[in-house]
């Protein structure tokens, strides 16, 4: 790919990322109780929801941000929110991935939000994934290196842990080369597995071991997927996904 059809390639994933973040406020309705995902795709959900109350084209809405900088994303633009102890379920979240698999399954922290967005889809109703069709992944594992959120304190046992399981394990860091630190005061493992025969066992591997916040697996929650590409956008739920969103992948 030359300079120009790469810059070509980025400006259609840009393009993509909105027309799916837009498109999904449709699962919002008035009186609704929304999460708000993090990320470049799921900030357009947030943009267009905040002028959809604006116009008053919805009304008594109240929201619930999966990060910090959703937070103030969404109090710049005068969207209610809900108090951080979260006192009631949520009707829906919308928010960004990774990689998609044909089950739905989802590698999500690349931002390094997946804590709180696990929470947060965990107490939804409806969690319906956004992203660009360049997510779309047959096998989770195969685009992505799952994000591991762990506790400073004895981290390095936990990035050999990871490595027991397979793992190529980097820390994150930020660009000055000190550590990424997520909105818990935590640091992030990106642990690249490659392509996985059975995600769910790795999943239960992780959770089980003390150190490990959380990782980036969301196994068996969305339960829709709206995928932007060349196409237009599409929404597939889960119970319903055609055959051939996921050809050639
Ligand atoms: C944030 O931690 C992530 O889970 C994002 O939702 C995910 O990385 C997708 O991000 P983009 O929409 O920016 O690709």
């Amino acid at each position: 790919m030359n300079t120009n059809q790469s810059d070509q390639h980025a400006n259609a994933a840009v393009r993509y990322k909105q027309e799916a973040g837009e498109y999904a406020v449709r699962f919002v309705e008035s009186g609704m109780a929304v999460g708000l995902g993090t990320g470049s795709t799921a900030i357009h959900t947030t943009h267009h929801l905040g002028l959809l109350l604006q116009r008053r084209q919805l009304h008594d809405v109240v929201a619930f941000a999966t990060s910090q900088a959703i937070k103030e994303e969404a109090m710049r633009l005068g969207i209610p929110l809900l108090p951080d102890d979260l006192p009631r379920s949520l009707d829906v979240t919308i928010d960004g991935a990774d990689e998609v698999d044909p089950q739905l399954n989802v590698i999500k922290g690349g931002g390094g939000a997946h804590l709180r967005e696990k929470i947060v889809a965990q107490a939804s109703r409806r969690f319906v994934i956004v992203a660009d069709d360049s997510k779309l992944s047959s096998r989770l594992g195969t685009l992505w290196a799952v994000p591991v959120e762990v506790l400073p304190y004895g981290w390095r046992a936990q990035a050999m842990f990871l490595e027991s399981l397979g793992a190529r394990v980097r820390r994150r860091l930020r660009d000055d080369g000190s550590p990424f630190v997520t909105d818990n005061g935590n640091w992030v493992l990106d642990c690249a597995f490659g392509p996985m025969p059975d995600p769910h066992l790795l999943a239960a591997k992780m959770a089980a071991r003390a150190g490990i916040l959380e990782h980036g697996l969301f196994l068996d929650m969305a339960t829709d997927l709206v995928v932007a590409g060349p196409g237009g956008v599409r929404h597939a739920s889960r119970q319903d996904l055609p055959a051939d969103l996921f050809a050639g992948r």
